[in-house]
């Protein structure tokens, strides 16, 4: 098998992504926050990477089934019914809905992956859901690490290196010099990884706007065992992706 990883989305397009196996990485928080949301009962999570685009998409949704939720520098956005704390969605609120998905980096990395091949939603706590799904597969992946505004984020590497040592403990891997440096940096940190979150910048700045707790549900390792799968504009889960097909092959 072959992981090659990207430390940020800068530099990357749709094009770039097209036809590619992806498991994007937004530890803090987008990642955590859809793995919450579908696990909650929400029917789908529809990113986008700007506000004005996910008002208009919202517009031509049933007012009831539909939820406009994400950030701007950490904190809900006005006029929208949930934030970027994966802690907010619950079965109660989230259920049975759509939800319009905004974020700064995290939706707009997930929008550059909707042309790929396969496009998966991975962080700590769905981690080994993640790598089983991989080396099921196998082949070749490409990690792309969402990062903070165009640039590296420990987080985010930590977590692709995680994933590239546990599929390496299943099958023979493959890695560039990023996929290297992101193993180095999980071997590192994987004694602490809320130590870690707490560390980093984005950590450390979610923690000054009063989002501590979202650190300690962030880097509970598999905590929520769900696979989040793009499928054209939308990220469901990825068993319910395939009893659909399953069932469309049986009445066809
Ligand atoms: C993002 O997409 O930039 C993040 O998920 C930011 C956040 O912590 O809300």
């Amino acid at each position: 098998m072959k992981i090659e990883v990207f430390f940020s989305p800068a530099g990357v397009d749709e094009l770039s992504m097209r036809g590619r196996n992806v498991v994007i990485i937004d530890v803090l928080r987008a990642s955590s926050t859809i793995c919450n949301a579908l696990n909650s009962g929400a029917r789908e999570v529809i990113p986008t990477p700007d506000i004005e685009n996910a008002t208009k998409i919202a517009s031509n949704l049933s007012g009831d089934s539909r939820l406009l939720g994400g950030e701007r520098q950490g904190k809900k956005i006005d006029g929208f019914d949930l934030g970027n704390s994966p802690l907010e969605y619950t079965p109660e609120k989230v259920g049975g809905k759509t939800i319009i998905f905004t974020t700064t980096n995290g939706a707009g990395a997930i929008y550059k992956c909707r042309y790929a091949s396969m496009a998966l939603v991975g962080t700590f706590v769905n981690v080994s859901s993640i790598v089983q799904t991989i080396v099921g597969i196998g082949g070749t992946w490409t990690i792309l690490c969402a990062g903070r505004q165009g640039s590296f984020s420990v987080e985010d590497v930590t977590c692709a290196g995680m994933i590239i040592s546990k599929v390496q403990a299943a099958a023979e891997v493959e890695t560039d010099d990023a996929g290297l440096t992101a193993v180095i940096l999980y071997k590192n940190f994987k004694r602490s990884i809320l130590g870690m979150l707490r560390r980093s910048e984005h950590g450390k700045y979610l923690t000054s706007i009063g989002f501590s707790k979202d650190l300690k549900f962030c880097a509970a390792i598999d905590s929520i065992p769900v696979v989040p799968a793009v499928d054209g504009v939308g990220i469901k889960l990825r068993h319910s992706l395939a009893e659909a097909s399953a069932k469309t092959s049986q009445t066809s």
